[in-house]
């Protein structure tokens, strides 16, 4: 069969870890994955081979992986580059694929000692004094330049130029970390950017996380008084010498143009000031963190919106609709004298026609940009700041403001957009569409709770519910990885897992909080079933231990738990506006209910990485901790002490009541559901569950119809509402159009968007039945009047899509199963079959909804 595989398969070039752009990795051995594109159906690789050319070519390797496979050459040292390429054998194949195209990989500086360049900022600057301020040197290159690389990172934010061009286009950068633990180091391949002969390095430099007023109590210097830059630039000439420019004490610093900027207040930036002379620098003491190269890609500006509005609401303003809520900034082009100052200010909702600023609290989103007045047209857009906003508004504009000469720039992580869903209810889409915005919007450096008020803080609860909606619709496991190593050096031994990450001292205080915490032992096991990276369970084992040891400590004699504080289902609709955390759910019913999962899970964990002691002992954890569960909190017939959604959500997805009994659960989260004329009961920790809940149990019509909802509390009801993201609180706009006058109230949270999972497995029909998506649960289960719906994810093996739509009575599937995986689909009254990789198409009756037996629901009871 050796004309298998001679010219139609064809192997991707291969993907380094999990980077876009693999120049100055961290890792000495990275791991390999490829993707295999074959018209054969039913395809699987028998073998590989990888080859870095010129360097080292391994063995045939007799395996069927192709997902973070070993590197199988000798591990790259410091500043190592290789092209890398692969070629596989198909089972049954004597000869291999061609050779895929090389992917050039070059590692970063992997040892402090690579580091010749020394933490400098400013001198003589006085105290309390936060003016950004740029750092210099100029420099001679000797000759022709075969590369060179710039490595740098700061003690703040930073941006490097070359000869006035910019190195790289990161955002923000380094991007926030534990700084006291962590702290990323960007590398900008800046060989085009020198010239022969005289040459400048100009950096940046501002107060960002490190020395900015962070946290709504807004405490600067929270990792230290002083910013600082930290740059090594390496020439290496044709001839194999190298240069090396780095910070040291032969740098300049002087204040420039920026007269302030602050991530929640915004920039100020004054056209006509000129970088003074500049005065020695001084060396700073670098950070106590470790310094690392991201595993995941940086904030990047990765799209920009034009202006769907521009009106004139007084003299001096314009007011700016960009249609979208989005996190980002402004870019103007405009001409006028010197020192004409442009105002503008941000926000997401208007009250009264004029920006509604009070949810932003403390946060100012205001940029000021002075004109230098120099007769050419001025484009501007602040270095160091981002809002959240939808609309601005804008004072002092010289003459009519062109719409043209305003765009949104959005910027979040550039993140590559893996998976897509579609379906026939426009209401339903756009609901999709304000999931994948808010997400956008709040992958900012860190997974943050919203873009907009004086927070964006990386709330653990929140990741910990979105994390399986955000691993489908984008390649984040590097970015989430990354994070969850942050987590872990945070969590000290007793198990106090901040509730956001970075920590940084606010008014709250530590506690061991239910749904938050879980994030240890929840989302590494999302990581390895999504992206088939085991390394998070194996890198977060001891942090997920600690965690779960710290919740049992909290058990009563009766293994339940009943004290401490904990935010429990926070935001059920029914919480007074002011006490998000006044839920109609037991906060304990909650945290009982959490630990005897967390410890199902951690026993996973401990099997995965060959713990098999403590994989008994957690096991056992979680059945005392459910027994507890089932004592205290449900009856003998199965009713939850608190009689609400989220209770029933809890027990029935996390497995805690014998099949009887969860049959009768489902009956009554069903009743629920429809005495509450199909209105959501639910916060964060019921939310991500209820549906799920319901489609297990035999639900599916009350599932659709509460999804489905348009009334208030509901996920549609913000649709109707023209809301473009998801809010933070089921109603954060008020049905009368005003402003929920709660103290948190953001039109941009991802959380309650976690049901986006629910629509991808359950609507579309796809979902992961192995680590990595290698095998397939195609289970669509058609309803709500839906004509048509589809879900397509880039698979780490390669693309998998599920299509269905209704034809007369019949139910038209379509599924393409990536090569080397396998599916079973498991269609509406059909019996399920497993199939190979490549296309399939099913049918089987279906009758259309008019039709359904199910129609229409019974009339509600009242008590
Ligand atoms: C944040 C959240 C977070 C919550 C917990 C809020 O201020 O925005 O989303 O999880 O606090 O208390």
């Amino acid at each position: 069969m050796s004309h298998l595989n001679t010219g139609a398969t064809r192997v991707s070039a291969p993907r380094i870890e999990h980077h876009t752009r693999p120049l100055g990795i961290g890792e000495p051995a990275p791991r390999l994955s490829w993707r295999v594109e074959t018209p054969e159906p039913g395809w699987r690789q028998r073998a590989y081979q990888i080859e870095a050319i010129g360097l080292w070519t391994s063995e045939i390797i007799e395996s069927a992986e192709s997902v973070l496979v070993t590197w199988p050459g000798p591990a790259l040292a410091s500043r190592d580059r290789a092209d890398v390429r692969v070629r596989v054998w198909a089972r049954g194949a004597d000869e291999p694929t061609a050779w895929s195209e090389p992917t050039t990989v070059e590692a970063g500086l992997l040892a402090p000692g690579d580091w010749d360049a020394v933490f400098v900022g400013s001198a003589d600057i006085s105290e309390g004094d936060r003016r950004p301020i740029l750092l210099r040197r100029d420099f001679p290159v000797r000759g022709e330049v075969r590369a060179a690389r710039v490595y740098a990172t700061a003690c703040g934010v930073y941006e490097l130029e070359l000869n006035g061009a910019r190195a790289g286009d990161d955002v923000l950068a380094p991007g926030w970390t534990s700084y006291h633990h962590r702290l990323h180091y960007q590398t900008y391949d800046v060989t085009d950017l020198l010239r022969t002969g005289e040459n400048t390095i100009t950096g940046w430099l501002a107060d960002g996380w490190w020395r900015g007023e962070f946290g709504w109590n807004r405490i600067g210097e929270r990792y230290g008084a002083d910013t600082a830059l930290l740059a090594q630039l390496e020439i290496e000439y044709a001839d194999g010498t190298v240069d090396r420019i780095v910070t040291d004490e032969s740098w300049t610093w002087s204040t420039g143009p920026i007269l302030s900027t602050s991530i929640y207040d915004g920039e100020h930036h004054d056209a006509r000031v000129e970088a003074g002379a500049g005065s020695p620098v001084q060396r700073k003491k670098g950070p106590e963190g470790e310094l690392i190269a991201p595993a995941g890609p940086p904030v990047r500006r990765v799209e920009e919106l034009p202006p769907v509005s521009v009106e004139r609401v007084d003299a001096g303003t314009h007011l700016i609709d960009f249609g979208q809520n989005l996190s980002g900034r402004l870019r103007i082009t405009v001409s006028g004298p010197a020192g004409t100052q442009i105002g503008m200010r941000h926000a997401e909702v208007l009250e009264g026609g004029r920006l509604c600023l009070r949810p932003i609290r403390t946060a100012q989103a205001h940029d000021v940009y002075v004109l230098a007045g120099t007769g050419e047209p001025e484009t501007w857009e602040p270095r160091f700041t981002y809002h959240g906003f939808r609309y601005a508004e804008i004072t002092g504009w010289p003459g009519d403001l062109d719409p043209d000469a305003v765009v949104a720039v959005v910027t979040h992580d550039d993140m590559t957009e893996i998976g897509q869903f579609e379906c026939s209810d426009p209401l339903l889409q756009r609901l999709h569409e304000n999931v994948r915005w808010s997400m956008r919007d709040n992958f900012v450096s860190v997974p943050t709770d919203c873009p907009q008020r004086d927070e964006r803080l990386g709330w653990t609860g929140d990741l910990q519910v979105f994390a399986p909606t955000a691993a489908f619709l984008y390649d984040v496991a590097g970015t989430i990885g990354d994070w969850l190593a942050d987590v872990a050096a945070e969590t000290p031994d007793d198990g106090l897992v901040p509730l956001y990450v970075p920590h940084i001292p606010t008014s709250f205080p530590q506690f061991h909080c239910a749904v938050w915490g879980d994030v240890t032992t929840t989302v590494p096991l999302v990581l390895l079933e999504r992206s088939g990276d085991n390394r998070p369970v194996e890198a977060g084992y001891e942090t997920a231990r600690r965690w779960v040891d710290g919740c049992r400590r909290l058990l009563n004699d009766h293994d339940v738990i009943d004290r401490g504080l904990q935010l429990g289902d926070w935001l059920d609709p029914a919480a007074p506006s002011d006490a998000p955390a006044q839920a109609r759910t037991d906060p304990y019913l909650v945290a009982t209910a959490y630990l005897a999962y967390s410890a199902r899970l951690l026993a996973r964990q401990a099997a995965l990485v060959g713990k098999d002691d403590d994989a008994a002992h957690y096991a056992d954890l979680s059945d005392r901790v459910t027994a507890g569960f089932r004592r205290e909190f449900v009856t003998a017939s199965g009713r939850c002490v608190s009689d609400t959604q989220t209770a029933y959500a809890l027990a029935i997805r996390f497995g805690l009541l014998p099949a009887d009994l969860t049959a009768h659960a489902g009956d009554r989260l069903a009743q629920l559901v429809r005495e509450a004329d199909f209105r959501i009961g639910t916060g964060f920790a019921g939310t991500p569950l209820v549906l799920d809940a319901l489609t297990d149990t035999g639900h599916l019509e009350e599932a659709y119809r509460l999804l489905l909802s348009r009334e208030c509390p509901s996920w549609l009801y913000p649709v109707t509402m023209g809301a473009t993201t998801i809010w933070e609180r089921w109603d954060s706009m008020l049905p009368d159009g005003s402003i929920n006058p709660g103290n948190m109230t953001s039109f941009n949270h991802y959380a309650l968007g976690a049901v986006a999972d629910w629509m991808h497995r359950v609507i579309a029909g796809l979902a992961p039945a192995a680590p990595g998506y290698r095998s397939l649960l195609v289970r669509p289960r058609p309803g709500g009047g839906l004509s048509s719906a589809s879900a397509s994810h880039l698979t780490p093996y390669g693309r998998a899509t599920v299509a269905w739509r209704r034809d007369g009575g019949t139910l038209a599937v379509d599924v393409t199963v990536p090569p080397g995986c396998d599916a079973t689909v498991d269609l509406p009254g059909s019996p399920p079959v497993t199939v190979g990789s490549g296309q399939h198409r099913f049918g089987v009756s279906h009758p259309a909804p008019e039709d359904d037996p199910l129609q229409p629901l019974p009339p509600r009871e009242r008590f």
